[in-house]
């Protein structure tokens, strides 16, 4: 039984505070074919096409990861408000800690960005899922669009507990002797160390202006990564990327470098740290 429900066990026993489940959608997708993803010089590129079992299937696993006491967020997907809403309420049947709304998804069609980008769906989408559910809702976001400091408001002003900034970056790689993309969807969503300057920026500008908290994410590698998230105006972090480079247990190997580098630059409380680049 353990083997069935082994990654985000593993994650929750290998230090990290809690775990983000793959985003779920009302019915099992098989996902792309491959190839679905490949390592480049600076991070990852996926495009796996929201594989997942459907939300009725996704209830033991929930129920199995609650056993161990500790945060479960269930990420979901859908393309409208009553798609989230059902979902939202599933979810926090199950025992979810808390929802994560993927607005972000950065290739597909009719999900995702494409609905994320839009200032009314978007609203129409938290004030919806908020109404109806009790546990936190947190709302990932994508670098990839040009309005997005008026998400944010919209997300803040439809009372979203926090936002998560980033999720992975549109991109492509193109296999020079075959002369094709080399994803099956041929686009996909960028991880890793490159874009962690993208996302600094976006956890700065809203930061700046908007009074939500916020979830940095997005090519966070190691403790200094960490520490500039939270200057940027981060007061949580995800890490996915990273398990890839640094193995399970990165999450402990994070927190011990936050730590220390904080004891070395005279930080007592994290709370001195976080925003504090604004200052
Ligand atoms: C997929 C979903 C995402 O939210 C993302 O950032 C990248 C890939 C996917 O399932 O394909």
């Amino acid at each position: 039984m353990d083997e069935d429900f082994g990654s985000m066990k593993r994650i929750l026993n290998s230090g990290a505070g809690g775990v983000v489940t793959k985003s779920i959608g009302l019915k099992e997708k098989k996902g792309y074919e491959n190839p679905t993803l490949i390592e480049l010089e600076h991070g990852i590129l996926n495009a796996m096409g929201l594989p997942n079992p459907g939300i009725e299937n996704f209830k033991e696993e929930i129920l199995n990861l609650k056993k161990l006491n500790k945060p479960v967020i269930g990420s979901i997907y859908g393309s409208n408000s009553e798609e989230f809403t059902i979902l939202a309420r599933k979810m926090q049947e199950y025992g979810a800690s808390a929802i994560e709304l993927n607005l972000s998804c950065p290739h597909a069609k009719g999900y995702g960005i494409e609905i994320g980008s839009d200032p009314k769906i978007v609203k129409e989408i938290v004030l919806n899922v908020k109404k109806q559910i009790k546990i936190p809702v947190f709302v990932k976001i994508s670098s990839n669009i040009i309005n997005i400091l008026e998400i944010a408001k919209e997300i803040e002003n439809a009372k979203a507990d926090a936002i998560v900034a980033i999720n992975t970056v549109k991109a492509m790689k193109i296999d020079i002797l075959l002369k094709k993309p080399v994803l099956s969807n041929k686009i996909g969503g960028y991880s890793g160390p490159a874009i962690k300057p993208i996302g600094i920026r976006c956890v700065y500008e809203i930061f700046k202006n908007s009074n939500i908290p916020i979830i940095g994410c997005g090519g966070i590698s190691n403790g200094k990564d960490a520490v500039e998230y939270l200057m940027a105006g981060a007061s949580a972090l995800e890490i996915g990327s990273a398990v890839y480079y640094r193995e399970i247990d990165v999450f402990k190997k994070i927190c011990n470098e936050i730590k220390k580098w904080m004891k070395e630059n005279n930080y007592k409380d994290i709370k001195e740290i976080i925003g504090a680049a604004h200052k």
